[in-house]
C-alpha cells in the first residue's frame, strides 16, 4: 500500500471513530490503573457484561496499593459473573508487584510491564496506549488481529501481525488509533457477518476490495480466535460453579464433586478442584475442604 493510501485509511478511521466510538466508561480516564482493571476484565468477557463491574471494582479498589492490601477472596468475590476468574488472582499479584517494585504506579514501559505478573503482550500495550496515549505500541487483541489481515489479505504469522498493529498506529494519536481498531473489529469486520457496505475503511481493505473470497484471511491468522469451546459440561463449567461456591463460604472435600455438578464423577471434580489449588484461586486444608485464599479459618471454639 502506498503511504498516501496507508495515510488516507487512517484518517478515515480516525474520522469514523471520533464520530461514532463507543462511549465506555474505560475510554474516560487515562489512568493506568484503571485501564489495567479493564483490559483484564475486558479480555474473555464482553463489554455489556464488563459496564457493571468496572465502576464498582475501582469505587472499592482505586489504586494498586489497595488491591495489593485486600485479601485475594475479596477480589475473587468481586469478579463474581466476570467469568475466567484466575484474572482476579493476576490482578491481585499484578498490584502486589506494583507495589513492591514500582512504588504503587504502574510504568510506562513495555518490559517493565511485560515483567508484571499476569501481564501478555495485549495488556502490555494495552497500558500503553489507552493510559499513556503511546503510538509506537500497536494493542492486537482478536479484533484488531482480524482487521489486519483483512486488510493485508492474507493470513499473518505471530511477529507479522504484531509488527502490522505497531507499525499502523496513526502518529500522535495512540489512544484514539488504537481504540478505533478495537470498535472497527467488534462493530464492523465482525467474525462471520462482516459489514463491508457500513465500513469506513472499506476502499483499503485488500480482502473486501477482492470481493470477500473464501477462505477468510483472518480464519487462523495470528491472534485470531477461534470460536470458544463449548462452555456447557466443559471443566470450566465445573471450575465455575465451585468458585461461586466458594464466594459463599468453605466446600467440604465430600462437597466437592456435587458442587462442582459431577456428583457421579469425584475423580473429575478432585482434579478440578487442585487445578483451582494450582492456579491460587482456591486453598486446601490437612482434611481437604477448600477456602478462597485471604479468607480466615473459623476460630475453634
Ligand atoms: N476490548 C478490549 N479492550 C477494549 C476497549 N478499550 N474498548 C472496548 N473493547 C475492548
Amino acid at each position: 500500500m502506498s503511504p498516501a493510501a496507508a495515510e488516507a485509511r487512517r484518517a478515515a478511521l480516525l474520522d469514523w471513530f471520533a464520530d461514532r466510538g463507543r462511549d465506555l466508561p474505560w475510554r474516560r480516564t487515562r489512568d493506568p490503573w484503571a485501564i489495567l482493571v479493564s483490559e483484564l476484565m475486558l479480555q474473555q468477557t464482553q463489554v455489556p457484561r464488563v459496564l457493571p463491574r468496572f465502576e464498582a471494582f475501582l469505587r472499592r479498589w482505586p489504586s494498586p496499593a489497595a488491591c495489593a492490601a485486600a485479601p485475594l477472596a475479596d477480589i475473587v468475590t468481586a469478579w463474581a459473573g466476570l467469568g475466567y476468574n484466575r484474572r482476579a488472582v493476576n490482578l491481585h499479584r499484578c498490584a502486589q508487584a506494583v507495589v513492591d517494585h514500582h512504588d504503587g504506579a504502574l510504568p510506562d514501559d513495555l518490559a517493565a510491564l511485560l515483567a508484571l505478573p499476569g501481564i501478555g503482550p495485549y495488556t502490555a500495550r494495552a497500558v500503553l496506549a489507552f493510559a499513556f496515549d503511546r503510538d509506537d505500541v500497536g494493542v492486537l487483541d482478536t479484533n484488531a488481529a482480524r482487521v489486519l489481515a483483512r486488510w493485508e489479505g492474507r493470513s499473518l504469522k505471530p511477529k507479522e501481525a504484531q509488527a502490522a498493529a505497531d507499525a499502523g498506529v496513526a502518529p500522535g494519536a495512540g489512544w484514539a488509533w488504537n481504540q478505533a481498531m478495537l470498535d472497527l473489529g467488534a462493530t464492523r469486520c465482525r467474525p462471520r457477518t462482516p459489514d463491508c457496505e457500513d465500513c469506513p475503511v472499506r476502499p483499503w481493505c485488500a480482502w473486501g476490495d477482492a470481493g470477500r473470497p473464501s477462505p477468510d484471511p483472518s480464519v487462523g491468522s495470528a491472534g485470531v480466535s477461534g470460536r470458544q469451546a463449548a462452555f456447557e459440561g466443559s471443566d470450566r463449567q465445573g471450575r465455575g460453579r465451585l468458585v461461586d461456591a466458594l464466594r459463599l463460604g468453605p466446600v467440604r472435600a465430600a462437597d466437592v464433586a456435587r458442587v462442582a455438578g459431577w456428583p457421579d464423577d469425584p475423580e473429575r471434580a478432585g482434579r478440578v478442584a487442585a487445578s483451582l489449588v494450582a492456579d491460587g484461586l482456591a486453598i486446601a486444608d490437612e482434611v481437604g475442604t477448600l477456602r478462597l485464599p485471604g479468607t480466615s479459618r473459623p476460630h475453634a471454639s
